[in-house]
């Protein structure tokens, strides 16, 4: 009786540890790309979005204006659309990782004038990629897919 009851106990024990070990994994596994396909991320993504990048880029995603083509009188550019319609989906996923965290300026083209600023002190690693999920999400599924490739063929330099 009390052999079987210790038994349970360790049995009992190592299956937390287990599932401890899963949940920390989990958390403190680094990304290395967004994720449009999980929807508690997303929902995390769009919250932060609102309140970090909306101001500028639009609270659809829509930029900061329709000629964001267009330099400003300062010479810089305005912030432009995250939507199907603008050019982040044409680049891939740890450049945008690179320009949200350090902005354009600290990432290494210290001739370009942007207005962006960094959020390396504002927002985790993780809470940028969940951003960057929510931005994804809104693109039409062709869309994601061909970024998706262009993901797979982009080799980062080191
Ligand atoms: C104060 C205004 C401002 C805020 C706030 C801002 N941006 Fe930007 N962003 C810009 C401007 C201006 C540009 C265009 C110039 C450049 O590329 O640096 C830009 C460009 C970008 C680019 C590169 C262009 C592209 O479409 O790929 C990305 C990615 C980006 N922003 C992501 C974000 C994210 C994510 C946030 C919120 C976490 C954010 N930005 C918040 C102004 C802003």
């Amino acid at each position: 009786m009390m052999k079987s009851r210790a038994n349970i106990m360790v049995i009992g024990v190592a299956l937390l540890i287990v599932i401890g070990f899963f949940i920390f994994d989990q958390s403190s596994q680094a990304r290395t790309g967004a994720d449009p396909k999980n929807p508690e991320f997303v929902a995390m993504g769009k919250a932060l979005y609102a309140k970090n990048c909306a101001s500028c880029h639009g609270k659809n995603l829509e930029g900061q204006t329709p000629n964001w083509r267009q330099p400003l009188p300062d010479g810089s550019f305005p912030a432009p659309p995250h939507d199907a319609s603008g050019h982040t989906w044409h680049h891939p996923d740890a450049m945008l990782f690179k320009v949200t965290k350090y902005s354009r300026t600290q990432s290494g083209d210290k001739s370009f004038k942007s207005n962006m600023p960094a959020f390396e002190k504002t927002l985790s690693d993780n809470e940028i990629w969940s951003v960057l999920s929510y931005i994804k999400s809104t693109w039409p599924d062709a869309i994601q897919q061909r970024h998706d490739t262009l993901n797979q063929q982009y080799r980062p330099s080191q």
